[in-house]
């Protein structure tokens, strides 16, 4: 089988509804994807796995904040003074770029490896030069563009019946998490250290949004913050101590040196030992968590030279950032970014301290301490189509494409088909059906179309079983089965179905 390209997925996606254009019949609002059946049911047991690695395994607690949030905690967060992208807007049709996108773009297109990776450690005043002097043009009209400004990504709205309460959506769901800390802290009497995650929606007012789940402006996080005490000698997790042994493994890593000299290399396989004794890890709860990071991403489904650690360059990191080292998916040609870890120090509970004047410290043994955190940040649905990218493959055989996707992301446990629509064999379907989702099981049905085009279509969304009734079924109570993998049929006794 031969891996299929982007722009057939992409086809794909939109074909078979897994994902589609919100709000499609008022004409499109750039940035808004809407979730179909197939889609919502992969994207729900994303999060499934997600809970299940990062929640229930480390023993953590998950909570769900509001996402309206007031001013002042995104004043405190740095949001509205720090949270900015390079904006150029052309004088002639006043279309908007994102200044670094389109200079990287520009560089690429020439074939400048070098010039596009010094674009992430440009200035604006930088950029505007690079624009002016390389004469980049307006993406829509082609005028010369001319200045470089910084953008607020922030989405605002106005609360109250007299709207007289200034409100921002949230930009990701970690604030929630940090202002509720404390909270939950004590009511559930925890110890540091501990890790305290949340899933939801995040909204970021970007300027060019593209790539359809890449970069949107309404998008779903998978968060984890992991407190601790900065003081703390003999790390535990989960009541066990964090030791050498905890800390080693092998993962596809690219380190900051390594990107300054160059440009093209992808990882190198490295021990995660090693990595922390260099210092480009920044601590050993940080390297703990990057490699239950590359087990979860193994349990999804991607292969391990699918998706590499690369660490940030100091010009890259973000405003409340220690050390960031961001988990990254192959998506067509290129490595794009689905988590960003990083060490927040006591950044966030200190500035809401501040400004809120209470106490956000806790205990740990005797002493008072304000914990420092870890925190990961997944990218939903960024993780969704990087999963989807890698899971797609063109089959010559079969004649078409098929999404190996493995059983726990399959976004149905099995397809079901009448071998034709008549009675008996729909009843015995519908029986079958039923004793399936009684018993937990989510189920495709189709009656439609020929079994040769309800193969394909199952194939294509990922349903890794299917099972045909047909005329036999009737006297010898047997299923063919058929594997999504190979595409092999074997006959099963209905009652062996469910194991
Ligand atoms: N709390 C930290 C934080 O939000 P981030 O690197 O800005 O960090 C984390 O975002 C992840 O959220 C990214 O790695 C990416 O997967 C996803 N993300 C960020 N902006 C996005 C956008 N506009 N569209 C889709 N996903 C986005």
């Amino acid at each position: 089988m031969e891996k299929s390209n982007l722009d057939s997925l992409k086809n794909l996606m939109v074909r078979r509804g897994v994902i589609i254009p919100s709000y499609q019949a008022y004409g499109e609002l750039s940035g808004f994807y809407d979730y179909g059946p197939v889609g919502l049911n992969i994207k729900k047991r994303i999060e499934r796995l997600w809970r299940e690695h990062f929640i229930n395994r480390l023993n953590n607690l998950e909570i769900e904040g509001a996402i309206i949030g007031p001013q002042a905690i995104f004043e405190a967060s740095g949001h509205l003074g720090n949270f900015t992208d390079p904006i150029s807007t052309c004088q002639k049709c006043g279309h908007s770029h994102r200044a670094d996108k389109l200079l990287e773009e520009f560089f690429s297109k020439k074939g400048d490896r070098a010039s596009m990776d010094r674009v992430s450690r440009m200035s604006v005043e930088e950029m505007e030069a690079a624009i002016k002097s390389n004469n980049v043009r307006c993406e829509s009209c082609g005028l010369p563009l001319q200045k470089v400004d910084t953008f607020n990504l922030m989405l605002g709205t106005r609360i109250g019946p007299l709207n007289s309460v200034q409100g921002y959506l949230r930009p990701e769901t970690a604030q929630g998490i940090f202002l509720n800390f404390k909270n939950v802290f004590r009511s559930y009497g925890l110890k540091l250290p501990v890790g305290i995650g949340q899933i939801g929606k995040a909204f970021r007012n970007e300027i060019s949004p593209r790539n359809l789940l890449l970069r949107m402006r309404e998008f779903s996080q998978m968060e984890l913050e992991y407190f601790f005490d900065p003081g703390e000698g003999g790390l535990k997790i989960n009541n066990k101590a964090v030791g050498e042994g905890e800390v080693s493994g092998k993962i596809n890593f690219l380190t900051r040196d390594e990107q300054l000299d160059n440009a093209d290399f992808e990882f190198r396989e490295r021990e995660m030992r090693d990595l922390l004794k260099e210092g480009n890890v920044p601590n050993s709860l940080f390297a703990y968590l990057l490699l239950r990071e590359a087990e979860f991403l193994l349990a999804l489904g991607f292969k391990s030279g699918d998706f590499r650690f690369r660490q940030m360059l100091t010009e890259e990191l973000p405003h409340y950032s220690k050390g960031n080292v961001d988990l990254e998916v192959r998506i067509g040609d290129k490595f794009e970014e689905v988590a960003g870890n990083a060490y927040r120090t006591d950044f966030d509970l200190r500035n809401h301290q501040a400004a809120t004047k209470t106490d956000m410290s806790v205990l740990s043994g005797e002493k008072k301490v304000l914990p420092h955190v870890v925190e990961l940040s997944f990218g939903l649905d960024r993780l969704f189509y990087g999963l989807l990218y890698s899971s797609l493959y063109k089959d010559e055989a079969r004649g078409w494409e098929v999404m190996m996707l493995s059983g726990s992301v399959s976004p149905y446990d099995f397809a079901l088909f009448p071998l034709q629509k008549d009675e008996p064999l729909v009843s015995e379907a519908v029986a079958i059906f039923d004793s399936l989702t009684a018993k937990g099981y989510s189920v495709y049905y189709s009656a439609s179309g020929s079994i040769g085009k309800r193969y394909a279509r199952a194939d294509e969304i990922g349903i890794t079983k299917a099972i045909t009734v047909d005329f036999e079924t009737l006297s010898d109570r047997k299923v063919t089965v058929r594997e999504i993998t190979d595409a092999k049929q074997v006959r099963l006794g209905i009652s062996e179905l469910a194991g």
